[in-house]
Parts: structure tokens; sequence; C-alpha cells
């Protein structure tokens, strides 16, 4: 930190963080060099430091926010609501609305169980799968990210690939041993991998890879995936955790008409809150704990609060048609600076985007070759002219529905400035 924004409070608190917990933080790749800033509050497109620095965020907490920071509906309806009690560990009327409103838009969903993050969907997701078709193999695409849990932390993209550590210590073999890896892009490899293993329960992926950089599906990529599962009877799980309320109200299955027999959702789905959700066919779900014999249980399950933030926000992006306005917002951005890139590239998808320090990848392989100390010094020019970018090459940014006009104009300016300074040609 050289330039002219005064870090001082944060540094101060790093010292002390950095002794308390590990990397000073409580989620790897917030730990930037050479120290992350501390927030104190956060409003619409807004994030502001304890230092009394301002940014327009780009990160809206990896994509858990697409309405912006403090929306006043979602606000209001929680604020009320605290009077009533925060948690009864009982069921509520809400899961039954809640549960009814993602059911529409998600057709394949046709039952599901709230828990309390994404990890903890795509872990339960997983057993199901297993649980259903007795099978105990999974393929996960190379460079995704479902969480930090055993199973799929092989080649999971994200932190781990921030920090050169792409499979974890204390994950035994055996524990991943059932876990096959494919690259995306690459209906081959897939086909090749079903035929030879016909022991796979599920195939689970991101259908926009948002954890590697953003890697989109290239023509009939997904459909072919589709095909390909029902042709070997293997089920298809589409974690839709940064998709989902993003792509469309349907998340990627309604933007690119494909269904999966099981989804993830979440980030959005809890309006800021902690939530995860799984779901899918009637009949598979029905082997889920009471009704079936797969266990799965949680405390916290269907927080009423998070219920409400994340039912709210869906309403609320429904009522102003925020989807389709955040994206334009984002083509509006990118496409003002697309020229000034020189070297690197971009590209965007309704309200994800990502600017590359070298070839926009079609898979992990290639997302690895990505120049990252490039990104990183861009990302602090970035940081020194009040817009804040997520700390990472391998992660996306996020348009909100807060950001305004200004913001974006701000934002273009700042990357062309930023990006004279940073890149390499
Ligand atoms: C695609 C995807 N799946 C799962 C997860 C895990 O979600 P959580 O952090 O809520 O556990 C993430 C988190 O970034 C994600 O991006």
């Amino acid at each position: 930190m050289t330039g002219f924004m005064k870090f001082d409070i944060s540094r101060e608190l790093y010292s002390e963080a950095i002794k308390l917990m590990p990397g000073g933080v409580s989620s790897p790749v917030r730990a930037f060099k050479p120290h992350p800033f501390f927030v104190s509050k956060a409003r619409g497109s807004k994030i502001y430091d304890v230092d009394g620095n301002e940014f327009i965020d780009y990160c809206m907490a990896y994509g858990a926010l697409i309405l912006g920071h403090a929306n006043e509906e979602v606000k209001n309806a929680i604020k009320e609501k605290l009077e009533d009690g925060w948690l009864y560990g009982t069921p509520i009327e809400l899961e039954v609305k809640y549960a009814k409103l993602i059911r529409k838009y998600y057709p394949s969903i046709e039952m599901l169980r709230f828990v309390n993050t994404g990890s903890e969907a795509t872990m339960s997701a997983l057993r199901v799968a297993r649980g259903f078709t007795g099978r105990e193999k999974i393929v996960k695409i190379e460079g995704s990210f479902h969480g930090s849990h055993e199973a799929v932390l092989v080649k999971a993209g994200s932190g781990a690939t921030t920090f050169g550590v792409p499979n974890s210590a204390g994950v035994p073999k055996d524990f991943v041993k059932n876990t096959l890896q494919v690259p995306f892009n690459d209906v081959q490899a897939l086909s090749y991998v079903l035929e030879k293993n016909k022991d796979v329960a599920a195939v689970i992926m991101e259908p926009v890879m948002g954890n590697s950089s953003l890697i989109l599906p290239e023509a009939n990529y997904l459909k072919e995936v589709r095909k390909i599962t029902l042709e070997n009877d293997v089920l298809l799980i589409f974690d839709e955790i940064i998709t989902g309320f993003r792509l469309a109200m349907g998340g990627a299955q309604e933007f690119y008409g494909v269904k999966a027999d099981i989804t993830t959702l979440g980030k959005i789905a809890g309006g800021g809150f902690p939530i995860g959700i799984y779901g899918g066919r009637k009949e598979i779900m029905e082997k889920v704990a009471p009704s079936g014999d797969v266990y799965q249980a949680g405390t916290f399950s269907g927080n009423p609060i998070s219920l409400l933030a994340g039912y709210t926000t869906v309403k609320t992006i429904e009522k102003y048609n925020a989807i389709e306005r955040t994206s334009r917002k984002t083509k509006k951005l990118c496409e003002a600076i697309t020229d000034d890139l020189k070297n690197a590239e971009l590209a965007f998808i309704a309200s994800m985007f990502c600017i590359y320090f070298g070839k926009t990848p079609k898979n992990y392989s290639e997302a690895l070759k990505l120049d990252k100390d490039s990104y990183m010094k861009f990302f602090w020019k970035l940081l020194e002219k009040g817009v804040f970018f997520p700390p990472s090459q391998f992660e996306v940014c996020f348009m909100s529905f807060a950001h305004s006009d200004e913001d974006i104009e701000k934002t273009a300016n700042a990357i062309r400035e930023a990006y004279e300074n940073s890149s390499r040609n």
C-alpha cells in the first residue's frame, strides 16, 4: 500500500488479527497482501473501511448481495421480524412460502431442504445423490469450487488456487478416491469417464464457473452434459450458489434451458444472511431424513432471519426486474472499457464479469496461466482510486442493482488508469 489512501487503523487491526486467527481472517481469500482493509459499514454500492475510505464495491460479499448493501426492503423486513424472536427450532410458515417461490422459478426443484451454507448444501446434495443411486463415485469439474468439505477439495479453484494449494492437507486420500475430475467445456472427457466408470452417482458442476476466474460454458456444452448424464443414468447436480437468482430468476437452468436433477442454491438466496438450499426431483429428495434414510440435520437450518432476508430479496428482485436491469449495467461498464484493455481480456454474463490478465480461459488449466501478479497490481491501483474488485484473479466481479451510472463512469475511468499502470504491455 503505497498510494495516497491511509490504511493505518486497518494495518494496526491486522497486526492483532494475525496473532488471533489463521492469516488474520475468517476465510482465506480475504487475506490479501500486505493486509486487507477492515470494514466498518456498507450501503448500496459502497463499502467503507475503518480509516474512513470509501470504495465502490464489485466484490459484493462474493456474490451474495445482488441488491447492494443494506437494501431497505430487506432491512425493514428483518427489523420488524426481530421483535418476534429469531430462532425457534420448529417449522415456520415462511419455509412453506419460500419453498413454493423457489419451486416456481426452478421447476426441477420439486422438494428442497434449507440448510446454512453453500458448503452444507453441496455436501448434502452429494450425500443424497449417493444414497439415491447406491453408487459412491462422483465427477467434479477441475477448478470448480463447491465449498470446503472433503469430497470436493480437489482442484477446488478460488482461495485454494490463489494460495497455490489446490488440494487440502488434512483430507485423507480415501475420502477423495471416489472424486473423479474432468475439464470444463470438454464433452469427450466426460463421456469417457462416465463410460469407464459405471459406479458414478452424480456429476456436480457450476454451470458458469465463478471460482477459477469467470469461465463460460461453450455453446451447447451444458445441453451435451445433460444428454451424456441421462444416457449414462448419472444424476446431474447444478451448483447454482453463484448463478441462482443471478443469470435469471431460474438461474443457469432457465438461462441455458437445461434441467438438473439436484440444484444447490445459496448466496443471493439468503439475502446476505447464511443460507444453503438443496433440492431436486421428489423421488430423490424423499430419500432425505426423516422421510428417507439419508441423514442430514442442523440446529440453524431454516433460520427464520435468513429465510426472511432471502425471501424478501427474491421478491425485491422480482418487483424491480433487478436481474435484467443489473445485467444492463454490467454490459454498460464492460463495453465502456473493452477497447482500453489491450493485452487483457474481458468477459461478462448477466451481472458477473471478469478482467483476465491473459487469454480468456475455457477451463481450469487455461485459467492457471493467467498473470495473477499483474492482476494484484491492478487490484491495488483500483483500490487507491476507490474501486474494490475481488482480491484474486480467480474470483469474479459482481455488479449490483444499487450501482449508479455515476459509479459505472467512475469505475470505467479508474479501470483505464489502473490498467495503464499495472499491465506488462
Ligand atoms: C459455486 C459455489 N458453491 C459453493 C460455495 C460454498 O458456499 P458457502 O461459502 O456458503 O459455504 C461457493 C462459495 O463461494 C460457491 O461459489
